[in-house]
């Protein structure tokens, strides 16, 4: 009896981690693409149980509207944006503000894409601006980090993500966290096909929630969904996602086929 009472205390003491598959649509698909894309992806997942997991897209600015209001969207599907400006507003000629995403009812952004970091010069304390703003506009930020092959080789690649966090996160109160998303993705396995092994992903993960349980707590650390990004596809997923630590997957490539996108989700 009293082994019962325990076993049951734990499991109510256990976090359940969201699983999230969310795809990132980068600089891809006009209108009637993305139309037909949410259409397919809706269609193949109407039957099937998500079990509480969560499916998001991030189509460009542009079309965000589009795919939120296709009547043929599955509404179980979450729509994101890709990026955002740090500013509440002005004179930002071509950006889009925070309040902007929030007023048409998108309620994730992605923030820290290796892309935006490489091409966009977003350093990590402009990354730790956004992701206030993005939290004072009520926006879940789906934070992306990670390596480039040079620094792994090094075997810094500790180091890198450590201080990644650190610098755009680690101002957080730890309640902050219950609207945050980490995506580890290694750059050097970011459209490339060079995935991380599951053992790879595996370590790293780990390794992001023993930064955080140093500096917040265990029972914070259990509880934030951390996803790897990186080259997944439908072959891949399922080992990837089978981790302890890994609790799904931001995709590209992949995420703009209906077929793939959904095998993905699946393999959750
Ligand atoms: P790929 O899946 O194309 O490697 O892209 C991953 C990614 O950058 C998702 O944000």
């Amino acid at each position: 009896m009293a082994g019962w009472i325990l076993k049951s205390v734990i499991l109510k003491n256990t976090p359940m981690r969201t699983k999230i598959v969310a795809g990132n649509w980068k600089m891809n698909l006009n209108r009637d693409e993305s139309l037909q894309l949410i259409l397919d992806i809706s269609t193949a997942i109407q039957q099937h149980d998500l079990k509480g997991n969560r499916v998001m897209v991030f189509p460009p600015f542009v079309t965000i509207g589009y795919v939120m209001d296709s009547g043929n969207r599955d509404h179980r599907i979450e729509v994101g944006a890709q990026n955002m400006h740090q500013e509440e507003s002005g004179a930002y000629t071509g950006e889009v503000a925070a309040k902007m995403l929030s007023n048409m009812g998108v309620n994730s952004v992605i923030l820290g894409h290796s892309e935006r970091r490489e091409y966009f010069n977003e350093t990590d304390s402009l990354l730790k601006q956004k992701v206030d703003t993005a939290r004072s506009n009520g926006l879940e930020v789906v934070f992306c980090f990670g390596e480039k092959l040079d620094e792994r080789n090094a075997g810094n690649h500790f180091d890198v993500v450590e201080r990644q966090l650190g610098e755009a996160l680690f101002h957080l109160p730890g309640d902050a966290f219950e609207t945050i998303v980490l995506a580890y993705e290694p750059v050097w396995a970011i459209g490339t096909g060079m995935t991380a092994t599951p053992d790879q992903a595996q370590e790293m993960h780990a390794f992001i929630r023993k930064t955080l349980a140093n500096r917040y707590s265990e029972s914070l650390s259990n509880k934030v969904s951390i996803l790897y990004g990186g080259s997944v596809k439908p072959d891949n997923a399922t080992e990837i996602f089978g981790k302890p630590d890994v609790d799904g997957g931001l995709i590209g490539g992949a995420s703009l086929k209906a077929n793939d996108f959904v095998a993905i989700v699946k393999a959750l």
